[in-house]
């Protein structure tokens, strides 16, 4: 099986590939323009080709591979970012989607799996929430993550593309940046690893849904062989407070963190958890890690790397 991942220089792509090099009957492709990723998380005996989802150069990668599946991950992953920048958040994470999609098409990949993200859902309060639930977008990087799996819809309608349209709640783990989505369990590692206050905007109470990076790539892995159209949660179902994830980190640690409260950032979500019956059900996973270890797994491997260079 040839398979694609774009942004697989990135974090969560890393813990793909982690997961899928070496496996036999498998021909592994990255494509990523370094923006955020580092070229190191590839392996060396991984295809690699820098360039840029919305390139010319997709089209000829594409041409010249036929692959069967493809895993899109690469993106502007940045909520402030987006609110800042709106036009280009669009650009990449709507007009990259869809050169890809054109590149599906004319090519006749077999698959897509797709990295939608719970900044869908907006705040909304019926938590845990369910895929069925209006989208609200309440940020640019929100609304072209729902556009974009409206194109992913009509281009699987019209096309036959099998599609899996992945929610994800708030990734963590390993070679996590500091400035993406789920930035908060690498900035808390970094700022206590050093010693120095965090920030926590809004009054610390409220909730995300912490899902190891490890489990994305389980649920990634096992979206390639899926039929059909599919739109599933992937999270833990759990709802940890930043204040909660404070504790967890001091315990890791064995140290007090110094916390400052500032004032709430625009688009943030108050409440955010996801439902995650449907992934149980279509792929019969669920996310294994505990928060707590998979906190305790993060800040060691952040300090090793802290000592390592
Ligand atoms: N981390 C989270 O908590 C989270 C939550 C929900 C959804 N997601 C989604 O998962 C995907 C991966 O996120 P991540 O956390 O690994 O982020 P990341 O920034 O580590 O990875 C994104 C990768 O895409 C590459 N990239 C960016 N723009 C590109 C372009 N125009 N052309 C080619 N490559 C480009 C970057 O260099 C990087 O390697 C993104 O689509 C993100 O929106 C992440």
């Amino acid at each position: 099986m040839k398979i694609l991942i774009t942004g697989g220089a990135g974090f969560i792509g890393s813990h793909l590939l982690q997961r899928l090099h070496g496996k036999p009957g498998l021909q592994l492709t990255v494509v990523d323009n370094l923006d955020t990723g580092c070229r190191d998380y590839v392996p060396a005996d991984v295809e690699f080709i820098k360039a840029d989802i919305r390139s010319q150069e997709l089209a000829h990668c594409f041409a010249s591979h036929h692959f069967d599946a493809v895993v899109h991950l690469a993106a502007q992953t940045m909520v402030p970012f987006s609110m800042d920048h709106p036009r280009e958040d669009c650009d990449v994470n709507l007009l990259g989607l869809i050169n890809v999609l054109e590149c599906c098409r004319k090519y006749q990949v077999g698959s897509i799996t797709f990295s939608s993200s719970a900044a869908v859902y907006g705040d909304n309060e019926h938590v845990p929430l369910r895929e069925t639930e209006p989208l609200v977008p309440t940020s640019f990087y929100g609304i072209t993550k729902m556009t974009t799996e409206h194109y992913l819809r009509v281009y699987h309608e019209v096309y036959g593309l099998n599609t899996t349209v992945f929610r994800f709640a708030n990734v963590y783990g390993e070679r996590q940046g500091a400035g993406g989505e789920g930035g908060v369990v690498s900035i808390f590692c970094k700022l206590l690893a050093e010693d120095k206050p965090v920030t926590i905007y809004g009054d610390g109470e409220q909730t995300r849904d912490f899902v190891y990076a490890g489990d994305i790539a389980r649920a990634l892995e096992a979206s390639l062989s899926l039929q059909g159209f599919h739109v599933l949660n992937v999270s833990t179902t759990q709802e940890t407070s930043i204040n909660q994830l404070v504790a967890y980190f001091e315990k890791a640690a064995g140290k007090k963190l110094v916390v400052r409260y500032a004032a709430k950032r625009e688009g943030d979500i108050y409440r955010s958890f996801l439902d995650n019956r449907e992934l149980l059900k279509v792929l019969q996973l669920q996310p294994e890690m505990a928060l707590p270890q998979g906190i305790l797994q993060t800040y060691n491997w952040y300090r090793q790397e802290k000592g390592g260079h």
